[in-house]
């Protein structure tokens, strides 16, 4: 390979057919004359085309239609014409130096020589070598490059961050966040998981069938079935957000139910039945009764409450005191009412907030699918500014980037991207400020099956393409078929 010109931050360089390098490889170029060392990263492929060579190809393409016998060429020109035919080019661009010293440089502002330079494919791990990356906690997710490399991302990287993880329908987002999980949870982590698809229990078990390593770990909640909260534990606070974000409740009927949240509460007797009771008899407009007694009609029939003394509510602390391993809290949303999943996130997320304010639980992951269906717009923002500041950590995993709103994209700190073929989609991505537009959508477009883009912190801001490994977990949540063919 030779280095043909360059164009900003990019090189364009000349290969050979046996050249052998694909788009996402790194490329380590020496300058012999002085010493210096550039790493550039393949994102384009092309054919080398002048238009004379087109016209070649043509004419030659004509003299073997229109002749019969064979062409005499003793020189073997033609093979040279081949050779040259099918040469390429690389477009890369450029993503750190090395100076003498071996030390990794920002400075990329000179020009390697063409003459001098020797072009030589980068292995990963002489990649992290040069970077120094190494970590403590190591999430094996695939493999990269053509020497089949194993591919680690490190536990500790997600710590406070802010993920996406995004490509078209059946890419494998699911897949990779299950892998990311189960790795979370074996190393102690608390994950809550807004599961849209039923899906994720399958972390408890293994595709044969047997026990997965962290099954003890896996905490399966649904409305009525584990995930029940009492009005005390919800708090006024709680409690109002969700009938002001989740239930449309109008303002004079919210401050009516808090006057008898608060004479419940002095009467000590904060419970469903008692409050139902409470709607029904309280000296109030007629109207406001009728908004309270809908909102309380959708607040039974949700079967997300109980009352304290029945003692199966949900309490995240004792979850947390309880599987001090670590757990994998899997919210089942699959079969819910976009009204029901919108106040279960609603009590979830003020509640979670509530108790890291007081540092009473540790902070958490929280891996949220196709978020836009559940989360209201103004959260968004609230969930990675706020939340993040009190140890709410999330994974955003879509197959609608558009959903995503801008604000999250310039704080996003890592991506995992699998294929996408439309540019609306991808457009979208380009607001990303952590690598270049080029690099995104000319890699995203041809990523094969089960292959991802990973772009930021988590791998050193060098963005990398690796080969998703296969799991062991149970794949659940498969569309129902009618045609079993
Ligand atoms: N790296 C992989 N190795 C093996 N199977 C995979 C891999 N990635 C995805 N799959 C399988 O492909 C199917 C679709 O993957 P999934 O993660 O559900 O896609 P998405 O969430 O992007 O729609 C699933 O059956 C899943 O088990
Ligand atoms: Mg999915």
């Amino acid at each position: 390979m030779k280095i043909l010109s360059k164009n900003g931050n990019e090189l364009i360089m000349l290969a050979m057919k046996t050249d052998i390098a694909t788009k996402g490889d790194y490329l380590l170029i020496e300058d012999e004359k002085s010493n210096k060392k550039m790493i550039v990263q393949i994102y384009d492929e092309d054919y080398f085309s002048s238009q004379s060579l087109i016209e070649d190809i043509v004419k030659d393409e004509v003299v073997v239609a229109s002749s019969t016998e064979n062409l005499h060429d003793p020189l073997n020109i033609g093979n040279l014409s081949r050779i040259i035919r099918d040469a390429r080019l690389f477009r890369a661009k450029i993503r750190a130096a090395i100076d003498i010293s071996d030390r990794l440089s920002s400075d990329i502002s000179w020009l390697p020589s063409r003459v001098f330079s020797k072009v030589k494919r980068l292995r990963i791990s002489e990649l992290n070598s040069f970077l120094g990356r190494t970590g403590i906690l190591p999430i094996p997710i695939g493999k990269t490059g053509k020497d089949n490399e194993d591919f680690d991302i490190y536990a500790e990287e997600f710590d406070g961050k802010l993920n996406i993880i995004t490509g078209k329908k059946e890419s494998g987002k699911s897949h990779l966040s299950k892998m990311l999980i189960k790795t979370l949870v074996q190393y102690g982590a608390f994950v809550i998981v807004f599961d849209l698809n039923n899906e994720y229990g399958g972390l408890a078990w293994n595709s044969d069938g047997s026990r997965s390593s962290i099954q003890d770990q896996v905490m399966i909640l649904e409305p009525g079935n584990g995930l029940k909260f009492s009005l005390e534990y919800c708090g006024k606070s709680g409690i109002s957000s969700m009938l002001k974000n989740s239930l449309d409740m109008p303002a004079a009927s919210l401050r009516e139910f808090f006057r008898i949240w608060d004479s419940l509460k002095n009467k000590k007797t904060l419970d469903l039945d008692s409050l139902g009771n409470a709607i029904n008899t309280w000296n109030i407009n007629e109207l406001v009764r009728d908004a309270l007694i809908s909102r309380y009609h959708v607040i039974q029939t949700s079967r997300l409450f109980t009352d304290a003394s029945k003692r199966d509510e949900l309490r995240f602390e004792s979850i947390i005191t309880e599987k001090r391993k670590g757990a994998a809290m899997i919210v089942n949303m699959g079969k819910i009412t976009s009204v029901v999943r919108k106040m279960i996130v609603e009590l979830i997320l003020s509640k979670l907030v509530d108790l890291l304010e007081k540092n009473i639980i540790p902070p958490i992951f929280l891996f949220a699918e196709e978020a836009q269906l559940y989360i209201r717009e103004t959260y968004w923002e609230d969930i990675i500014t706020r939340m993040r500041h009190f140890g709410i950590y999330t994974t955003f995993i879509t197959n609608q980037p558009d959903a995503i709103s801008d604000g999250i994209y310039r704080q996003v700190d890592n991506i995992f991207l699998f294929n996408f073929t439309n540019d609306a989609d991808l457009d979208k991505l380009s607001k990303v400020s952590l690598v270049d537009n080029e690099t995104i959508r000319s890699i995203a477009k041809t990523l094969p099956q089960r292959h991802c883009l990973a772009i930021g912190k988590a791998v050193s801001d060098l963005p990398v393409v690796v080969k998703i490994a296969t799991t062991e977990i149970l794949t659940l949540g498969e569309t129902k078929k009618f045609f079993k063919i």
